[in-house]
Order: structure tokens, then C-alpha cells, then sequence
């Protein structure tokens, strides 16, 4: 074709700038679609694995807690299929044991170690030590020191609201365990609280 007549077909995409950059864009946002949407369906992505349990009253408070302090700023919830990793710290986790998560808190930085198998590993005293003062059961770490939680207490009346909004998003709490929520947090101190959420991670497979 001569540089002079009029470009037709995909002669005339190649040389049009804005044609070009519209159409890349369409493609690569049908292909993502085309990887992402089926997620939203899928068994393995929407379904509880078998096991699994809403958090209590008092684990839910202490995840509140955990996403105040900014824990996930050095831990993350994600045992990725790598030998490495689930040699270190259990079977690698998979998306049905976070369909309860809102939102999830798997994270990508990893100062310290990841926490989704932690559930179990440790006693409760061992948390609450390592917590208040992490020095005082492992010397040589550099996590800060969260002394406060101890002394404060929970306050009953924000579960059932915070329990309400999860059954919107899918979170099957019944009526009577939203009434209860109060009594179950009702007295106990925020340390407890957090200590209670970290014993259940990443316990619903095992
Ligand atoms: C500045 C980074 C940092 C922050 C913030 C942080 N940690 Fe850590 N964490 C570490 C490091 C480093 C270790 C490893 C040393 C140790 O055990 O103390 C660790 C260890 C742990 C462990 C023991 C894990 C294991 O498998 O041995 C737990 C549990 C834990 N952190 C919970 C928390 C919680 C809960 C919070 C928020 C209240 C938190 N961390 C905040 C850095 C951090």
C-alpha cells in the first residue's frame, strides 16, 4: 500500500495512537476480568473450608485490636505452598479459611513471622508475656512492647453492632449469639481479647 492512500483495517489501529492505547486497554481488562470474575463464584474462594467458625465475641474484639495496633504492619496471615514455608509453619493456607475475614489480613511484610498458623502454638500466658513485653520470652526481638492492653478493658456494647454489620457481608451470627455478644466480652481486658484471636488462627485445618 502506498504511503498515500488512506490506511484501512488494522492498518489504520497500528497508526493511531489513541485507537491503539484504547484497544490495548479493552484486551488486557477483558483478559483480567476473565481471570478474576469466575473467583467470585468459584466453591474453593466462597465456601468455609470445613471447620471453620466465625469468630467468638471476644476473638472478634481482639482482631478489632489487632488491626488497631497495626500488627499486620510486620506480620502477615499467609502460609504461601512453598516448601520453605509450610515446613516453618504448617500447611499452607488456603482461600476458604478466610471467607469470614472482613477484610482478610493476609499483608506481604514480613519483619516478623506470619501469624496465620500461630493459633495453638504457644500458651496463653506465653501471649500474654510476649505481648506486654516481648523481651521478656524471646530477648533478642525487636517487636514493640504493648503494655496497655492489660489494663484495658473491652467495652460490651460495640460487639453486637460490629457482629450485626459482618451478617450483612455474610457472616452467618444468629440473633441469639448477637444478644449474647455482650456478656461474653463483658469484664475482660483487651490483652485477653487479642490473645483469644491469635489462638484461633489458621486452626480451623488442622
Ligand atoms: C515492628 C514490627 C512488629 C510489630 C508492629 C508487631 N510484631 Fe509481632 N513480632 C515481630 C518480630 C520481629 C517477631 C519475632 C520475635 C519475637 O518472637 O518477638 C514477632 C513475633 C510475634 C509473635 C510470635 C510468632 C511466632 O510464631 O513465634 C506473635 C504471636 C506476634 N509477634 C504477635 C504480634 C501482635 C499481636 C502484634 C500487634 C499487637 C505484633 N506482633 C506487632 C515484629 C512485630
Amino acid at each position: 500500500m502506498s504511503a498515500h492512500s488512506h490506511p484501512t483495517g488494522h492498518e489504520k489501529i497500528e497508526t493511531s495512537n489513541f485507537l491503539m492505547i484504547v484497544l490495548i486497554l479493552a484486551a488486557v481488562a477483558f483478559g483480567g476480568l476473565v481471570e478474576i470474575v469466575p473467583l467470585f463464584f468459584q466453591r474453593s474462594t466462597t465456601q468455609p473450608v470445613e471447620g471453620l467458625k466465625p469468630y467468638t465475641p471476644l476473638q472478634l474484639a481482639g482482631r478489632d485490636i489487632y488491626l488497631r495496633e497495626g500488627c499486620y504492619n510486620c506480620h502477615s496471615q499467609m502460609v504461601r505452598p512453598f516448601r520453605a514455608e509450610t515446613l516453618r509453619y504448617g500447611p499452607y493456607s488456603v482461600a476458604g479459611e478466610f471467607v469470614y475475614d472482613h477484610p482478610f489480613q493476609w499483608g506481604s511484610k514480613r519483619t516478623g513471622p506470619d501469624l496465620h498458623r500461630v493459633g495453638g502454638r504457644y500458651s496463653d500466658e506465653w501471649h500474654q508475656l510476649h505481648l506486654n513485653n516481648p523481651r521478656d520470652v524471646v530477648p533478642e526481638s525487636n517487636m514493640p512492647a504493648y503494655p496497655w492492653l492489660a489494663k484495658n478493658a473491652l467495652d460490651p456494647a460495640e460487639l453486637a453492632p460490629k457482629m450485626k454489620a459482618l451478617r450483612l457481608v455474610g457472616v452467618p451470627y444468629s440473633d441469639d449469639e448477637i444478644n449474647k455478644a455482650a456478656d461474653d466480652v463483658k469484664g475482660r481486658t483487651e490483652l485477653e481479647a487479642l490473645v483469644a484471636y491469635l489462638q484461633v488462627l489458621g486452626t480451623a485445618r488442622k
